[in-house]
């Protein structure tokens, strides 16, 4: 039972004003273009179409309230496992809150799809990635030595257990108490 008053944070998050929903084919250019910003090893247009077809993956916009692009991230869910494969947020509008948005609807997504566990890999230089992920119970359990081929940068494989627990729900609820407040 979550305690109405814990939901309230003592002082309201100043936050970036979003609409997050499902990416679409007419968001692919933009979101392209973000990922050759974001990632060292960028996906093409044409991924993110194949991904857009893929029945087992969900992927999310973050759009401003001028409908420019702020963020994506995805994930794909196989049998009770769900994978973060990717998410990031434009430079300008980073330390927002825009990745703990996105987040939380992924899990959401993903539990909705049958997920009860969910994992990802992140560069082990990657600290800002790795803070966002353990805020939302993501352990580092092992290590893929030289994992990523661009500097051959060893990768953390994360791991978050139990999403359909009454911990991990509640930590959720919380989660978009303080991200998602209703107006
Ligand atoms: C990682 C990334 C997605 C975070 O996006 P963001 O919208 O700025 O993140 P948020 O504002 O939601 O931050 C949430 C949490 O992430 C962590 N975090 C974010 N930026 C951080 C930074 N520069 N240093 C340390 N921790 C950071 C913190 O734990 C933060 O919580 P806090 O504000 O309570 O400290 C963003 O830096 C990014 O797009 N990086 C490039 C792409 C990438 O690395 N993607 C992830 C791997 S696929």
């Amino acid at each position: 039972m979550i305690d109405e008053t814990e939901l309230q944070p003592a002082e309201p998050l100043q936050i970036e004003p979003i609409r997050i929903s499902p990416m679409r084919h007419s968001d692919i250019e933009a979101v392209a273009r973000l990922e050759r910003i974001c990632q060292p090893l960028p996906w093409s247009a044409n991924a993110y179409t194949t991904e857009l077809n893929n029945p087992n993956a969900y992927y999310a916009a973050a759009k401003s309230a001028d409908g420019d692009l702020a963020g994506y991230g995805g994930i794909w869910v196989i049998m009770d496992e769900m994978h973060v494969t990717n998410l990031a947020t434009k430079p300008a509008l980073r330390g927002r809150k825009i990745a703990e948005r996105l987040l939380v609807v992924l899990i959401r997504e993903g539990i909705a799809r049958g997920a009860t566990r969910a994992t990802l890999e992140v560069r082990e230089s990657n600290l800002a990635a790795q803070g966002l992920y353990k805020k939302f119970g993501f352990l580092d359990v092992a290590m893929r030595k030289q994992y990523y081929s661009d500097n051959r940068e060893n990768a953390y494989i994360m791991w978050a257990e139990d999403l359909t627990g009454d911990a991990y729900q509640q930590m959720l609820a919380l989660a978009e108490a303080r991200l998602f407040p209703k107006s």
